[in-house]
């Protein structure tokens, strides 16, 4: 592997750029490759099967570009696919997530936090073992959210319908005394701005974007495969409509880039 490879980031859909970003940020040097697997969203209702077969084509992908690293910008792939990916790369950098139980325990002043996440993360046994094993002095109350997903790929992130939505998940986790939401969705930082209105302001919202990036900055150094020079502008793939991604990459990226689709 070479320092000025690029770094392979894989989500369903748009919610991994809320990490690219995070990426971009800490790591100003690196050339970034994004797949986003819109033809096939929500992964939170798929089976693991299902979404173990695309992370796969996904990483196929990345190797065949000569990506040094493979980041699995989305809770729902991690929990189904990052122990197969391992053993099928043993020796690539990989940085897979899931949701900030830790952290979220620790800044609790209630005893009560909440769980924003795909139904998919929200069964898998990775959650529950992480429930084991840093929820043990909380209570932690979990909501599913069907339907998040899918209006957040819109690009309109301040929709009637999305608040009406969020407002029917929210509800619950206020209810119970949370005062610390976990945004177990690599699509929910998104709605951060609209959150703050809907949420009182004594919330504490919790995400996992920028930790990410700090794993993957680690990663990297001990390998030293760092890049050091001028990288290449981000490159885009999806496996839903070129158009569309391309209209909502300037909202969501804030910045403009090459889209193009990822066959199959
Ligand atoms: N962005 C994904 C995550 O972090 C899930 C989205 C989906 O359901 O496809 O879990």
């Amino acid at each position: 592997m070479v320092k000025d490879a690029p770094i392979g980031v894989f989500d369903s859909g748009v919610g991994g750029l809320s990490v690219l970003d995070e990426i971009q940020q800490l790591l100003p040097h690196e050339s970034l490759l994004y797949v986003a697997d819109c033809g096939h969203i929500p992964y939170g209702e798929k089976t693991p099967a299902f979404i173990r077969e695309r992370s796969r084509l996904v990483a196929e992908f990345f190797r065949a570009q000569g990506a040094k690293a493979f980041v699995i910008a989305c809770n729902t792939a991690t929990v189904a696919a990052v122990a197969d990916l391992r053993q099928d790369y043993p020796d690539w950098p990989l940085v897979g997530m899931e949701p900030a139980v830790k952290p979220a325990a620790a800044a609790t002043r209630s005893g009560v936090v909440g769980v924003l996440a795909t139904t998919g993360t929200l069964q898998s046994a990775k959650f529950a073992a992480l429930l084991d094993r840093f929820a043990t002095d909380v209570r932690v109350i979990t909501q599913p959210c069907p339907g998040l997903v899918e209006l957040i790929e819109t690009g309109d992130l301040d929709s009637p319908a999305l608040r009406q939505l969020l407002q029917g998940y929210i509800e619950p986790l206020l209810s119970a005394g949370c005062d610390t939401i976990i945004l177990g969705c690599t699509h929910y930082p998104f709605l951060k701005p609209l959150l703050a209105q809907m949420l009182p302001p004594s919330i504490i919202l919790i995400d996992t974007g920028a930790a990410v990036a700090r794993q993957l900055k680690r990663l990297l150094g001990e390998r030293e495969l760092l890049a050091l020079g001028d990288p290449e502008p981000a490159q885009f793939w999806t496996s839903g409509d070129v158009y569309h991604l391309r209209n909502i990459l300037p909202t969501l990226w804030k910045h403009s880039g090459v889209v193009r689709s990822f066959g199959s």
